[in-house]
């Protein structure tokens, strides 16, 4: 007698595309069979595709802000904007300050998460100052479970120079974690703000001037080339465009362990988004920017070369109104002065299934690799997350392939007042979320309560 079945679906198991039904007990897949019979609870799956829970290892969560307080997206909301869009974990960062130490943030956060979580997670390291008592801290991160180190090589109050970044993927070696990057040229941009201010170019479109392909690219291939010197496994967070793409391949053709992610929006929005009327623009921010409609068609054809192998939310998410949002410092404010960042944890499975699938450029294993497997695999949780197979937690998305949606702010279910993706038309919607057994989202609803969201202890993921 299992505790649930699930019958009558479509199942995406690794390449197989299968028919059959699933036998859930104690929170983890029993039984993946043809008819499974016996069980407490029943939920129909008819004419939907069961699927992974996605897995969302690139999400900014309930952070402390440079001004003081906390991100708006809490642990609470931001769950409930998993669920509606299919995700059930996330790997989300605990910060560093200038100066100051590693664990008692690491501990701090992991109460706030376990107060409000509803999805499960875990968290990466940042180190924006690697001092010798910061990174005397990281043997006892490790072993409560911190599998990565999160380097920034830009913004004023964690980037890294390169003898910091060096002694970054040092101190990830000692102790077998990942290093993950975010690669763009620190002092080129700085140099490009000044010059556009100077010249009057304050609107939110100057932001994509000051961060061109070339300062993402340059950091990119130096990113690589000093992990490489190290001999220190690196990924490459939230890749926008196919020339620095080009980088990443380049070195796993050497032999170089390194691997790319990228993000809905740059397979969605462009820089010209950023040149909408008014302030507007400001709500398709972040870094890097999103590039134009060439480059969309450049990351899909790195996709299904496998050189980027997963597509995370960024999920970073600010308000445009408020007073922690886009206009905080009102609505002519120079782009600089702008906080960066999209959200996107519900809209990440929607818009990849519907660019992805329901447009024909990939196929749903390779769906299922991208949102799921490889994020799980990268994390250090698979195989307890982003695959259905027998042992595995019960997180499952059933999908329904054929509605279309319009997305609105409202669908998105998070804390801010807009989504970017606002009238987007999308083909193919989660019917219903499952966390480790439990319904915890149907039909839009979403059922579970604060605090039920597991921590995930992370090991050294697939290099
Ligand atoms: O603009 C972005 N991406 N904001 C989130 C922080 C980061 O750089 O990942
Ligand atoms: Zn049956
Ligand atoms: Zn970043
Ligand atoms: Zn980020």
């Amino acid at each position: 007698m299992y505790d649930l079945a699930i019958r009558g679906g479509t199942a995406v198991l690794g390449d197989a595309v299968v028919r059959c039904d699933i036998g859930v007990s104690g929170g983890r897949i029993a039984a993946i069979a043809e008819h499974i019979d016996e069980a407490r609870q029943v939920i129909r799956a008819d004419g939907l595709l069961v699927m992974p829970g996605g897995v969302d290892t690139h999400c900014h969560i309930e952070e402390p802000l440079p001004e003081g307080g906390f991100q708006e997206e809490s642990w609470e909301s931001a769950s409930r904007s998993a669920f509606a869009g299919g995700t059930t974990s996330v790997v989300c960062h605990t910060t560093q300050d200038k100066g100051g130490t590693l664990l008692e943030r690491h501990r701090s956060n992991r109460e706030r998460a376990a107060a409000g979580a509803m999805v499960d997670y875990g968290f990466h390291q940042i180190v924006a100052d690697p001092s010798d008592a910061a990174l005397a801290e990281i043997p006892a991160l490790a072993a409560d479970g911190i599998g990565s180190l999160k380097a920034f090589l830009t913004y004023d109050n964690v980037h890294l120079d390169d003898a910091a970044f060096l002694r970054v993927l040092q101190a990830a070696k000692r102790n077998g974690l990942m290093v993950h990057v975010h690669c763009e040229n620190y002092d080129a941009i700085n140099l490009a703000v000044s010059t556009l201010l100077a010249n009057g170019c304050t609107a939110p479109k100057f932001h994509a001037l000051s961060r061109p392909p070339v300062v993402e690219r340059e950091a990119t291939a130096r990113a690589i080339a000093l992990a490489e010197l190290v001999g220190q496994p690196i990924h490459i967070f939230h890749v926008s465009c196919a020339e620095v793409a080009e980088e990443i391949a380049r070195a796993q053709a050497r032999g170089v362990a390194v691997k790319g992610e990228t993000c809905p929006q740059y397979v969605t929005l462009t820089a010209d988004d950023m040149d909408r009327p008014g302030f507007e623009g400001a709500k398709f921010m972040c870094s890097p920017p999103p590039r134009t409609a060439a480059d969309h068609a450049g990351v899909w054809s790195m996709i299904r070369r496998g050189v980027l192998d997963m597509i995370t939310s960024d999920h970073c998410a600010f308000s445009f109104e408020g007073t922690r949002g886009k206009a905080k410092n009102g609505r002519d404010a120079a782009f600089d002065v702008i906080p960066n960042g999209v959200p996107g944890l519900a809209a990440r499975l929607p818009v990849v299934f519907s660019e992805g699938v329901s447009k024909g450029r990939i196929d749903l294993p390779t769906f299922v690799k991208l949102v799921a497997e490889n994020p799980a695999r990268i994390a250090g949780l698979y195989p307890r997350k982003g695959v259905i197979a027998v042992g595995s937690d019960a997180d499952l998305v059933l999908w329904d392939a054929e509605r279309p949606v319009t997305l609105t702010n409202a669908l998105m279910q998070h804390a801010v007042d807009y989504t970017p993706y606002e009238g987007l038309e999308v083909v193919g919607w989660p019917a219903a979320t499952i966390r480790r057994g439990e319904v915890v989202m149907q039909a839009d609803v979403v059922l579970a309560r604060p605090g039920t969201g597991q921590w995930l202890p992370r090991g050294p993921g697939a290099r």
